[in-house]
């Protein structure tokens, strides 16, 4: 990392010795504090033999809804006559029987989608992958009590997307928080085998391991969410990532706190970070594949990791205190991205940056009017100490775009549970996107409406930055006045330097159950939709050309 040339503040150390009964991150003998490290639809295969013909199976069943002919017959050896006839007569993308061989789930996609031809905006219409992915729930919920050994899948009747949506879905959907964490009362389920029977040949572009990578990356992030922030702070995060990434070869992780936070000025981080109990953490996670294309610059990633937010002393209601354990959910898709780089072998170097802080009240926490020094040299009044997230990002971006030479990053991408007020504007499904780089925004919102992981456009409209004025620093670190999503990503904005940069303010939950989702929490939001930009950039004659603008 850059070394500070800047002479130290005066801010105090937050090094504290943990006492031995506090949470630890036992990352190995406990996977992900508790969440198995495997994927279990990773070990999908095609029907060897007879295998598909006994034993206690379930199926999965898919009829063209195009040209119903030929999947008609595959399913109507499940089905009886009337079975089959409420089949057809029925309009629902998912129908549950109970076969002659066994219990059978069938899917048929009608063309186009309902949602489709209702969309206004047709960059937002459900993208295949996602249709297939959110009826796994669904599926899971009708055939997992039936335990069945085998799901016998015989999906030759949707398309390629569809089928790996469903895949990824499939693994989404058998997630529960409560059985993944230690707890003796609970024991993990015993998950089928997905055995794949097919008669079409480009059935084998379905790729059980690759949907299981980036579902597992997905379900990291997740867990990361649930973790209540008794278990995960600062300093259990930062040795929980650490241990997961103990044994690699092709990452490197780092963690800076106490001195070496100061050393460096990262007082923003600093100050949000100093009355908890466990200081603040900022954490670079290094991906070089050995496989790295010959010049190119890394991607970096850049996320919030508030593991609990109060509000600090401008403290939160309780209503909206209550889910802020989930405000490291931006963090948590970049420890998804960085696992699932490493899993998958990315081609491309990647530098992830997390700034870990829980924003508590105490004798030492940052009050309203306090004027701090950022480590770019801009002086930031504090105007309201919920308006922390920027603080700690900022920062953490101007460590991400000081990087030199070979390390000298493509673009930078930050994740963050930002703001309330991107929730009321675009709900929790939409994240919204803010960019210097038309080419970088496009990218993500082209890829996360492919893979159903959904972003929007928003401006970085600059008049609004007067609203940060202050008469004491800089800047001010929040307003009172409207646009509160575009007032943040503007602060950001004044971090960020010349790079190609995009903010991503994210929700990171799911209120209920649904879709992929067999119960409400962390929703792995934006893992699908990053992992999908990388391999693009991947496969790309020119990495996306992501130069810094002029
Ligand atoms: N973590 C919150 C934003 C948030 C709230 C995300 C609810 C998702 C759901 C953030 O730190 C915050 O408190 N932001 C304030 C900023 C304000 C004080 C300028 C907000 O949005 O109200
Ligand atoms: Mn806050
Ligand atoms: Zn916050």
């Amino acid at each position: 990392m850059a070394k500070s040339s800047k002479p130290t503040t005066t801010r105090k150390s937050t090094t504290r010795k943990a006492p031995a009964s506090r949470a630890s991150a036992a990352a190995t003998a406990d996977g992900i504090m508790g969440l198995s490290p495997r994927s279990w639809i990773s070990g999908g295969r095609s029907a060897k033999g007879n295998e598909a013909r006994s034993g206690s199976r379930a199926f999965i069943l898919a009829l063209d809804s195009r040209d119903p002919k030929p999947t008609r017959a595959l399913v109507s050896a499940h089905l009886n006559k009337w079975q089959m006839e409420l089949l057809l007569k029925s309009e629902s993308e998912v129908s549950f029987f109970h076969g002659s061989q066994g219990a059978v789930v069938v899917l048929r996609f009608v063309t186009p989608d309902r949602d489709v031809d209702d969309a206004a905006d047709s960059s937002l219409a459900k993208s295949p992958y996602a249709r297939g992915r959110d009826v796994a729930a669904s599926v899971f919920g009708h055939l997992f009590p039936m335990k069945a050994d085998k799901w016998i899948l015989e999906i030759d009747g949707i398309d390629h997307e569809q089928r790996r949506g469903l895949c990824v879905g499939l693994e989404l959907a058998s997630y529960t928080y409560a059985e993944n964490r230690a707890n003796p009362r609970r024991t993990r389920k015993k998950l089928p085998t997905l055995l794949l029977r097919s008669s079409s040949a480009d059935i084998s572009s379905l790729d059980f391991k690759s949907c299981g990578q980036i579902a597992l990356c997905t379900n990291i992030a997740r867990h990361l969410v649930n973790l209540p922030a008794a278990d995960l702070n600062p300093r259990t995060y930062a040795e929980l990532v650490e241990s997961m990434f103990s044994e690699s070869s092709s990452v490197k992780v780092e963690t800076w706190s106490g001195d070496r936070l100061r050393t460096e000025r990262m007082d923003l981080l600093r100050a949000v970070g100093d009355a908890a109990e466990d200081g603040p953490r900022f954490v670079h996670i290094r991906y070089r594949p050995k496989n790295a294309r010959a010049g190119q610059q890394p991607i970096a990633f850049v996320g919030k990791g508030i593991t609990f937010d109060t509000g600090g002393l401008d403290i939160k209601p309780s209503s909206a205190m209550r889910l802020m354990k989930k405000d490291m959910g931006g963090s948590a898709a970049c420890v998804g991205i960085a696992k699932w780089a490493e899993l998958s072998q990315l081609d491309l170097p990647l530098d992830i940056y997390l700034s870990l802080a829980e924003n508590a009240i105490g004798g030492s926490a940052f009050r309203p009017g306090d004027i701090i020094t950022a480590r770019n040299g801009l002086t930031v009044e504090i105007h309201n100490t919920d308006a922390e997230g920027r603080l700690v990002l900022a920062d953490a971006l101007d460590v991400a775009v000081n990087q030199t030479g070979a390390d000298q990053p493509a673009c930078v991408i930050d994740l963050a549970t930002l703001t309330g007020a991107i929730k009321v504007g675009l709900g929790a499904d939409i994240a919204g996107l803010f960019s210097n780089h038309d080419r970088l925004a496009d990218a993500l919102l082209d890829a996360g409406a492919y893979k159903g992981d959904l972003a929007w456009r928003m401006p970085l409209y600059q008049p609004y930055k007067s609203m940060l004025r202050s008469n004491f620093a800089d800047f001010a670190n929040a307003t009172d006045g409207f646009a509160g999503a575009i007032t943040a990503a503007l602060f950001l904005q004044l971090f960020t330097g010349k790079i190609a940069w995009a903010h991503l303010d994210i929700y990171s939950w799911k209120d209920s159950s649904g879709g992929a989702y067999s119960e409400c929490g962390g929703n792995g939001q934006p893992v699908q939709m990053l992992a999908e930009f990388l391999t693009r950039i991947s496969e790309s004659a020119d990495g996306l050309a992501l130069k810094a603008r002029p």
